[in-house]
């Protein structure tokens, strides 16, 4: 059993979470490079935590030793979500997931269908109207909140405008109190973001459980008659879906698609993802490997144990990095190219070494229903535009945290495509 390459320092002085925080992607390079290593030690959330960056720590992590490396109950996502499925452990969350992916999968996800296809035309349809560039990140954040809200409150954005507006910006507060310190401080004439937040999440808690009581139809009527651990369960796991963090995930991943495959030089692959769905899906898979919208997860060790044979001592803390277990070199040549024909060659059939939705036994819920609309969304947009960067030369340089996207917000000027092919696009 080999020591971890790296040190955890002193209490408090050694913690780098500052730094990570700051640059997590230059904060593992510079680690990488330093201890030849995709492993390495160092403190962070001032506790040991053992960094993860690449497929086979990944792997063993997340799925042949998943019961070693358990949640975090005291992560701050409880902080602010209250007791949900993303920080339990053991048979709670094996009986939480069952409920709940039973919600996510087959018929029901079947029966989201033709309401995501129209939330897509809905908010996509105007994109080349004004003829000036847009700022695609806020736009399709619109698509995201619509998307949530819609599907798991039944508040649609065209009947019920003011409540849907009441409710983003409550989540907008709430989200911007996640992210701040937890500084609880109310005086008056003054509030702490966490404070706001706070407030936020009370509202929309009380949304919530009247829509819980009142509403007996779509996710939220069928929610009362899942088999739930206590009477707030149902209402916390509204809370987590509706939350602004999902609606940015699918932004993420729509901006960067939409950066990917934009200008000039990319209509033949635009061309091509219309109308071969297969190249469409190698473009998304390349897309979430290279621009993963959340950076990783985190893990506690249950007990002393290793990972690609080191040694990882009880209580200290893992977290898989997947913007560097994307771009390991030992599974994916290139690693930093955007080359969609990598998944029809050496990596077809290798989706699972990714983690842009977790992997294993705790991966995402939602990611069916993430694929199904990303798909809707990317076919409306092939199938009815064109589109480029404007101006031209943008600095799209990304930051990651929270969640990935450019700095700052690109602006992209979209065209009505003249001729539409596909049936799909007929429908607009
Ligand atoms: C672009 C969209 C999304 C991304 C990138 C994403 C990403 C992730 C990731 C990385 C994890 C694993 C975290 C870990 O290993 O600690 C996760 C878990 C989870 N996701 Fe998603 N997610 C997305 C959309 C959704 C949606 C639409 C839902 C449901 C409405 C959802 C619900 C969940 C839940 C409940 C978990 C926790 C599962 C567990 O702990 O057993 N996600 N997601």
């Amino acid at each position: 059993m080999t020591k971890l390459p790296g040190n955890a320092g002193v209490s408090l002085l050694g913690d780098k979470s500052l730094e990570f925080y700051r640059d997590p992607v230059s904060f593992c390079q510079q680690r990488i490079e330093k201890h030849r290593s995709r492993m390495f030690l160092c403190r962070l959330m001032n506790r040991p935590t053992a960094f993860i960056c690449s497929v086979q720590g990944m792997r063993e992590l997340l799925c042949e030793k998943s019961s070693l490396f358990l949640k975090d109950p005291t992560d701050l996502m409880t902080n602010m979500y209250g007791d949900t499925i993303v920080t339990t452990n053991g048979e709670e969350a094996c009986l939480l997931r069952l409920s709940l992916t039973s919600h996510f999968t087959g018929s029901c996800l079947g029966s989201w269908s033709d309401y995501i296809a129209s939330v897509c035309e809905r908010c996509l349809k105007d994109l080349s109207v004004s003829g000036q560039p847009e700022s695609v990140y806020t736009a399709f954040k619109s698509l995201g909140t619509e998307l949530v809200l819609g599907l798991f409150l039944n508040v649609r954005a065209e009947k019920q405008p003011e409540l849907f507006q009441e409710i983003s910006q409550l989540c907008t507060q709430h989200w911007h109190g996640l992210i701040s310190a937890p500084v609880n401080v109310k005086v008056p004439m003054w509030s702490s973001g966490f404070s706001i937040a706070l407030d936020a999440r009370n509202k929309l808690m009380d949304i919530i459980k009247d829509k819980l009581e009142n509403d007996k139809e779509g996710f939220v009527g069928s929610l009362g008659s899942l088999p739930l651990p206590d009477s707030s369960s149902a209402a916390q796991h509204l809370l987590l879906f509706i939350s602004a963090l999902i609606p940015k995930a699918l932004a993420s991943l729509l901006n960067s698609f939409t950066l990917a495959l934009g200008g000039n030089g990319q209509e033949k692959a635009r061309r091509q993802a219309a109308e071969d769905p297969d190249y469409l899906c190698r473009v998304l898979l390349e897309v979430q490997r290279l621009w993963p919208p959340f950076i990783g997860g985190r893990r506690i060790a249950d007990q002393d144990s290793t990972l690609m044979g080191f040694h990882v001592p009880k209580d200290f803390g893992v977290i898989y990095i997947s913007h560097a277990v994307h771009r390991d070199p030992e599974v994916f040549q290139e690693p930093d190219a955007f080359l969609p024909e990598r998944w029809s060659g050496r990596n077809e059939g290798h989706e699972h070494f990714l983690c842009s939705f977790g992997n294993g036994p705790r991966s995402c819920i939602g990611a069916k229903l993430t694929n199904v609309f990303l798909k809707e969304a990317c076919v409306y947009l092939l199938n009815n535009f064109d589109w480029c960067l404007d101006p031209p030369v943008q600095n799209l340089e990304y930051k990651w945290l929270p969640v990935s996207r450019p700095a700052n917000p690109p602006t992209v000027t979209f065209t009505q495509r003249d001729h539409t092919l596909s049936g799909r696009s007929d429908t607009s």
